[in-house]
This record gives C-alpha cells, structure tokens and sequence, in this order.
C-alpha cells in the first residue's frame, strides 16, 4: 500500500511537472485528488487495513495528497510567471524607433503669392476689394468699354452660361463694381485678386481657369507717372531692388494710353539669357489710364477724375520667382510639387 503511494505521488509529481499550461494542471488535479481519483480510492480502502497500518497509510496518503496540492499551486504560479513574462517579451516597445511623423500641410505657393502681393498693396494704402466669378456680361465687357461687337472680345474667348451671364474672363470687372459702390467720389484704391475663366486649351502657359490680381487707383490728379512709381516699388519688393521696368505702349480697351510694363531680367541683371529670352527683359503685367468712357459709365466724371488700372497673373509671377516650367502643376495637386513651398 505505502509502495503504491509512494508510486502515484512520484507520478504524479512527473504530470505535474510537465504540464505545459493551466489545463494541463486541471486535468492532473482531478485525475489524483478527484473524488475518483487512486489517493481517494486508498483512504477509502483503509477499512481492510490492519489497525496499526490504518493511521501510518492513512497520514502518509494525506501527506501526498497535500504534497501534490502544493506541488501543483507551485507550478500553477510559475505557469503564470512565465506566462506574464512572455507577453511582456512580444509586446516590448522599442523607445528607439523612429515615430510616425504628422504629415502638416502647407500654403499653396499661388496662395503664398497671392499673400505675398496683397500685403505689399495694402503697405501703399490699397485695399482688397471681391466680385463674383459668375458674372455679367455688362460687367466684364460693355462697361470696359467693349461694346457687344468688339473685335478685342476675342482676345478672351468665354465661357458663356447665357447670352448675358459668363464665367468672368478678367477681374477687371470687379474695377466697374467698385468705381460703382463709390458713387462718382474718390480716391478708389484697390486691388481684386481672384479666378478668371477662359476657353484655352490647356498646355505648359495657358489653362481654362487661372488667377488674376487687378489694381485700380483712381482720384483727383492720377497720372500715368504715379503708375510707374508703384509699379516700380511692385517689381523690385517682388524681385529684387536692382530691378527696373520699362513701360511699353499696348492696347487694352478699358485704358488709353494703354502700356504692358516689363522688368529688367533678375536672372541675368538684363544681359540676356533664356529667362529672358535673351532681351534682359521680362513682361509681367498690362496696365494704363483709365479710360474715360470707363469712368463716366462707372459714375466717375472723367473731366475731374483719372486714374490708372494694371492686371497681372499670380501664375506668371510664381513661375518665374520660382522657375516653375508648367502652369499646370498648380492645378494638379501633386504634393511633391506642393510640399517644396513649405516654409521652413
Ligand atoms: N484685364 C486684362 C486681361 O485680362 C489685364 C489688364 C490689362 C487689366 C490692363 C487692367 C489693365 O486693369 O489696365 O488681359
């Protein structure tokens, strides 16, 4: 009987032993403590025993009993030790890899431009002024001075919706709406930055759609002098203090006289290379005197008030500051392209 014993504690112990995880250990237990199990098979069996062997048997099969009770709590918290210990190996965090970085975004470089213009204009005492996209015909071309058959109509081919409403096709309209809003009284001084829209096809310098910044200053005494001395401020804040500009005669037909103004080139300082096409001149913008139809039908009597008018395209003016060789990498959204306007 005590070699029995003996026997099922040494088995046990190796059972024990060998469990791998709780269940095993479940199983162990019930197998020798269970209520069927060989220990309570033996205590129950004590009856045939001898009186002396009784309590000898009876003490040793409590004392295994209780042995394998300590053996298995043992080994159950180890399991559990081990199990701990294991996850805290697979879930190790590395302080030392790199983060994850948040991707920030950054101004469009139109916007930059843009900005750039506006805050330059407000510093000579302009202010921004706003008109629709969708406009009037009226607007963009009569009250210009381009009456419904004239031939300069062409020169923006639109995007009509009716046969008095089109997509705008400059923001000199916004010049119109403005000169209105004053009512005959100056000084207007403003300049309207905005979209404009044209039937071109897209390539390298053209697209459907662009922006354009107008300028506008009209009031007693404006003289064609004063729009060379702000547009000479204009050209070398934008590119540099060496610059100088040059006035061209042009024709535009809500100016008179009417000029395209150029600035020496600030690649070559004007000695010609392919910035410049070789003339060491750039042109930037188109621009004159208001003229005095224009005026009278914005309200503005034309025998007391003058003024001068410019437009330019914030495209141009990126693509050369920047040397950007296609217009269209500003509309196509390419965050390579973008991230490069990224101020540091
Ligand atoms: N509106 C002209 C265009 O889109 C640009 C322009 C030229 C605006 C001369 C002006 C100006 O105000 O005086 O081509």
């Amino acid at each position: 009987m005590k070699e029995k014993l003996l026997a099922l504690k040494e088995e046990a112990f190796a059972l024990i032993e060998n469990a791998s995880d709780k269940k095993g250990l479940q199983d162990v237990k019930v197998k020798y403590l269970g209520k069927k199990g060989p220990i309570t098979e033996v205590l129950r069996g004590m009856g045939k025993l001898s009186k002396d062997e009784r309590p000898v048997i009876g003490a040793l099969a409590n004392e295994i009993r209780q042995a394998i009770e300590l053996v298995i709590e043992q080994k159950q918290t180890k399991l559990q030790e081990e199990l701990i210990q294991a996850q805290l190996e697979s879930e190790t965090i590395d302080v030392t890899l790199p983060g994850k970085s948040i991707k920030t975004g950054n101004a469009h470089p139109l916007t930059s431009i843009i900005e750039e213009i506006e805050d330059l204009f407000i510093g000579l005492g302009f202010s921004i002024a706003e008109g629709p996209e969708v406009e009037q015909d009226y607007y963009n071309f009569e009250a210009l001075n381009l009456p419904k058959d004239h031939p300069a109509r062409d020169m923006q081919d639109s995007f009509y919706i009716t046969n008095e409403i089109l997509l705008r096709t400059h923001t000199s309209p916004v010049q119109v709406r403005t000169m209105k809003k004053h009512q005959g009284k100056g000084p207007v001084k403003i300049i309207c930055p905005g979209k404009v829209y044209r039937r071109d096809t897209d390539d390298a310098t053209h697209s459907h759609q662009f922006m354009q910044i107008e300028g506008l200053y009209v009031d007693k005494k404006v003289r064609l002098s004063d729009l060379k001395g702000i547009l000479t401020v204009f050209a070398k804040k934008m590119f540099g203090e060496d610059r100088d500009i040059r006035l061209r005669p042009s024709f535009f037909p809500f100016t008179e006289p009417s000029v395209e103004m150029d600035i020496s080139c600030f690649k070559c300082g004007g000695h010609g290379c392919s910035v410049c096409k070789h003339t060491g001149w750039i042109e930037i913008l188109g621009s004159g005197m208001v003229h005095p139809n224009v005026l009278e039908m914005a309200g503005f009597d034309s025998t007391v008030y003058s003024g001068f008018a410019f437009g330019m395209g914030p495209e141009r003016i990126a693509m050369l500051k920047y040397g950007i060789d296609d217009i269209r990498h500003f509309y196509t959204d390419d965050v390579r392209f973008l991230e490069q306007f990224k101020r540091a």
